[in-house]
């Protein structure tokens, strides 16, 4: 119940905006840097089971098992003298028509917004969050038969559909006002445990707990993009999969529980470090009033459970935004990490 008294107490949790300027639908694709295509797609196919749905000598596209867009996670050839990046984070709209008020929302505001070519989507916009996030928004997608039901196709993580991305921000507070006035709605946070000092916020669209998530930390920078997959078998089936492909070595954090959203996780580090989340069952909120449910930052069972502490550099190590400058955070709240629980036992 605390998170009940936690939420009439805490005077930053914002009323959500329900009605919108235009309606983001869904948390839509990732556009990633690879320095070796062919690398990158026997990660996520071969080992985390996504299907490939165009590839040439600069691009990459894939999808999951239940998607009937064309791409859910992009990759785009690079240099290898360069630092893996994340280059766009895409949202959905509900049609053409929310898009063009997207796009006039943004203007108004003084965004530098722009209408961009992307290859298998329809009308595309480009603009930046608050925070210098890289954003594109589209309405539509080349579509597919989904593979839901061609459970000959099922194979590695068995990944159904993109679920959500996590952002390491400096700033929850601005960053989250930015967020629900486009209307995305609060189902979780975190905060310090005497104050309305917020440590993260879990914001969704769609009807889950979360299309985007902020935590505090040096950024604006990927933390990681997660996949959803419907059975807690699965998510070990992938670490096997993994090992048998000799890719085990890239287990970032082994599975576990959160607190947060229930999710049953598992992490790795594909070939250009980018952290990717197999995770299940975490729950719907729909019902508009519905209260957000707090976590104390002391409350180390909002990241696990059960289970041991994500080590140092689950927390610290990130894929910085193409041509962004990650900034310190005001928040001063240093993690509990595996490190420093092994160092106690
Ligand atoms: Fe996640």
């Amino acid at each position: 119940m605390c998170s009940e008294s936690g939420f009439e107490k805490l005077m930053t949790i914002l009323k959500t905006n329900f009605s919108p300027a235009f309606n983001i639908t869904r948390l839509s694709h990732v556009v990633l840097t690879s320095k070796d295509l062919d690398k990158t797609r026997f990660f996520y196919e071969k080992g985390l089971g996504l299907e490939v749905t165009f590839q040439d000598s600069n691009f990459l596209f894939m999808r999951a098992l239940e998607e009937t867009s064309h791409h859910s996670l992009v990759f785009e050839k690079q240099n290898h003298a360069k630092k893996s990046k994340c280059l766009q984070i895409g949202y959905r709209v509900a049609d053409e028509g929310e898009l063009i008020k997207a796009y006039d929302y943004f203007f108004s505001k003084n965004c530098n917004v722009s209408y961009i070519e992307r290859p298998f989507q329809g009308k595309t916009i480009r603009v930046e969050d608050n925070i210098g996030t890289p954003i594109e928004i589209c309405a539509t997608m080349d579509q597919k038969k989904s593979n839901m039901q061609n459970f000959h196709h099922h194979s590695g993580g068995k990944l159904a559909f993109l679920d959500h991305i996590q952002i390491t921000c400096p700033d929850i507070s601005s960053v989250y006002k930015w967020y629900n006035n486009l209307g995305f709605r609060l189902t979780e946070y975190t905060a310090n445990d005497n104050s309305d000092e917020l440590w993260g916020v879990w914001l969704k669209r769609k009807n889950n707990t979360q299309d985007v998530v902020f935590s505090n930390g040096v950024g604006p920078c990927l933390h990681h993009f997660a996949f959803h997959t419907p059975e807690v078998s699965n998510v070990i089936h992938a670490a096997d999969v993994m090992a048998s492909l000799d890719l085990a070595v890239n287990m970032d954090r082994p599975p576990g529980r959160h607190g947060i959203g229930n999710a049953f996780f598992i992490y790795f580090r594909d070939p250009d470090d980018h952290r990717v989340e197999i995770f299940t069952s975490h729950y719907n909120v729909i019902d508009s009033n519905q209260l957000p449910k707090r976590w104390n930052l002391s409350d180390t069972r909002r990241s696990q459970l059960w289970g041991f502490p994500a080590p140092k550099k689950w927390f610290y190590e990130t894929t910085e935004f193409e041509n962004v400058q990650p900034v310190k955070p005001k928040l001063n709240a240093p993690p509990i990490t595996l490190e420093d629980f092994l160092s106690k036992w």
